[in-house]
């Protein structure tokens, strides 16, 4: 019998024993799915609790992590050029997170004289509290506000825009399965009118050991990140999950283009998850898996983007083509009544 074999028959888990305490909560209705799948998962958007979020700030200053400090100095580069060509009124930022790349933004508003208004778009609330605070506090000529909701499907939160520059940074975007991303940038883009654009963060491919490393840096902050996901379905939907028993693992698979992250069962285990109604038997080896992340090609890219509504309009990387920050343009709308 082949692992996967294995693993696939373990993962089938028992019908819920006590139905009273499966919890009506999107995270209780997502993990429900997610874990009685052929492969458990757990929807990578619950990674971000607080502590996840800490972690998350954490993972973009280890040295291997070159993703946040190459995006932001692309930014700094082109931020002139992305803003003459957005001409924006309001920025909008998806997945804001720190908040700490809109700045660079801000500021090359304020150098061509526009007027500046800020959205951050986040799921989780203290990162909001805290990055709209220190926006006022750094920049009190910006009128900005906080909305707290889950993309794609509490998009229409942001409610009517235009001349709108929306920001998708930190490679968000990879952490969307491949079939999924033409839908969400469909998504993205019916919150946008006809001329506004969108400002992407990705990810390129590049050499397996440096992708490999970003994901699993010598400090173990981005393993304490993925383990802390156990942490949220114990603390939220009452799970017995012991994270002693699980080991993080980030590998290249390059027939998909994507970093899979995983939790790997280091012992054969029952797990309860009262909350979703879900018990879980894992076989040692087995996988829970938390996240992709893509890694995109220009092609790539462009190939995806076909019949979204949004064409590229500027493509920046840096020296090394070690990441890209793509501006697509919202087009018009063939079809009216969309
Ligand atoms: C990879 S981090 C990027 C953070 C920041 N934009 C950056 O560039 O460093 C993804 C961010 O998106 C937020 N997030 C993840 N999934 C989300 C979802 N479905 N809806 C809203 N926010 C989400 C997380 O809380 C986190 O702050």
């Amino acid at each position: 019998m082949t692992h996967e074999a294995t693993a696939q028959e373990s993962s089938e888990p028992d019908p819920p024993r006590d139905s009273s305490k499966i919890l009506d909560t999107p995270l209780a209705r997502d993990v429900a799915t997610s874990l009685r799948g052929e492969r458990p998962s757990i929807p990578c958007r619950y990674l971000y609790d607080d502590r996840g979020s800490r972690l998350f700030d954490e993972i973009t200053l280890q040295p291997e992590y070159y993703l946040t400090r190459t995006e932001e100095a692309i930014l700094e580069q082109h931020a002139d050029a992305i803003v003459a060509r957005a001409a924006p009124h309001e920025l909008v930022e998806l997945g804001s997170g720190t908040g700490k790349k809109v700045p660079t933004l801000l500021q090359a508003v304020k150098r061509a004289g526009m007027p500046a208004k800020l959205v951050l778009f986040e799921i989780n609330a203290a990162m909001i509290n805290a990055s709209v605070a220190r926006v006022k506090r750094e920049h009190p000529e910006v009128q900005v506000t906080g909305v707290v909701g889950t993309f794609p499907d509490e998009l229409q939160r942001l409610g009517p825009g235009g001349d709108r520059l929306v920001l998708f940074l930190g490679s968000t975007l990879g952490n969307q399965h491949p079939a999924q991303v033409p839908g969400f940038l469909t998504r993205v883009a019916q919150q946008m009118h006809p001329g506004d654009d969108l400002l992407l963060g990705l990810d390129l491919v590049k050499d397996p050991a440096r992708l490999e490393a970003a994901y699993n840096d010598a400090a173990g902050v981005t393993a304490s990140f993925s383990l802390n996901l156990l942490s949220v379905l114990n603390r939220e939907l009452g799970a017995d999950f012991d994270a002693s028993a699980f080991e993080h693992v980030a590998v290249w698979e390059a027939e998909s283009s994507w970093i899979r992250i995983a939790l790997r069962a280091r012992r054969d285990q029952h797990v309860r998850v009262p909350g979703a109604g879900v018990e879980l038997r894992l076989r040692a080896g087995q996988e829970i898996q938390t996240e992709v992340s893509c890694k995109y090609t220009r092609p790539m890219l462009e190939q995806r983007l076909a019949g979204t509504g949004l064409a590229l309009d500027q493509w920046h990387t840096d020296a090394h083509e070690d990441f890209a920050v793509a501006l697509l343009r919202r087009e018009a709308d063939a079809d009216p009544t969309r």
